[in-house]
């Protein structure tokens, strides 16, 4: 078959592709008084639907590569959220990592589908203290803190074998004891605190008018999550 109309007819079938939304919406008088009882809220509904890891979190970044600012994103684990803002765990050499590192600006989208439903979060990234990392690696199973030993994230890789075989050899020099203290903390490896900005709770409305509501600092400035005095709510043109 000529490949060139394979593509045409899978361009075909994504120009009629989409969604009716039917869900109720969010006005103005459903939000909590705070972006965290807001958010609490909604990942309690996902969390319930029976969403898959409905934790998961798309997050970008952006910083100076070869001359140009190239934004550049992918999925992580939200793995605690308070007053402080969102936290999630990786590699701090990853892409990602060396991204933040030189630009703390970053944005994160929930996109719970099957609810009709993001979340799209604006803010500042601050890597955890080290004691925060250590607590949270400590609860990770043992094979994860032994992959996160074995990963070199971001980095090519010269084979699948290499990395197993990188994997077999960390899981010989730290043996599983069944402490959480057997694999000790990768330097490499750590945390970031997303402080907010902007927080916005979009739901899907039919004839595309959805509800976009956002809760914005008054000062510009990133504020604590809990904080009522600190967020205005404005309604955006979807
Ligand atoms: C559902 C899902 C969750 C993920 N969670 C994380 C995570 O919490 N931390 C992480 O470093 N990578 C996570 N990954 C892998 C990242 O998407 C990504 O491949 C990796 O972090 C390297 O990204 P980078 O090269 O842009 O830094 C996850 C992937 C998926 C699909």
């Amino acid at each position: 078959m000529d490949p060139r109309s394979q593509d045409d007819a899978a361009v075909a079938d994504l120009a009629t592709m989409r969604v009716r939304y039917t869900a109720p919406g969010l006005r103005e008088a459903d939000l909590a008084a705070t972006p965290l009882a807001q958010f609490a809220s909604w990942l309690a509904d996902a969390e319930q639907a029976g969403l898959t890891e409905p934790n998961a979190m798309v997050l970008a970044t952006a910083a100076p590569e070869d001359g140009e600012i190239v934004p550049t994103a992918r999925d992580v684990l939200l793995k605690q959220v308070d007053g402080r803002g969102f936290v999630f765990y990786t590699n701090l050499g990853s892409r990602k990592g060396q991204q933040l590192a030189a630009n703390p600006g970053a944005g994160l989208v929930f996109p719970w589908f099957p609810m009709q439903r993001q979340v799209v979060v604006s803010g500042l990234a601050y890597p955890l203290d080290r004691q925060e990392v250590d607590s949270y690696f400590r609860r990770r199973p043992y094979d994860a803190r032994i992959g996160a030993w074995a990963s070199a994230q971001s980095t090519v890789v010269g084979s699948r074998e290499e990395l197993e075989e990188r994997y077999e050899q960390l899981r010989a020099r730290y043996p599983d004891t069944g402490r959480d203290d057997d694999v000790p903390l990768p330097p490499f490896w750590g945390g970031f605190l997303v402080r907010v900005r902007t927080i916005e709770f979009w739901a899907g409305r039919p004839s595309r008018l959805h509800d976009r509501l956002r809760y914005r600092t008054r000062s510009g400035s990133p504020e604590a999550l809990d904080d009522a005095a600190a967020w205005l709510v404005e309604r955006l043109s979807p």
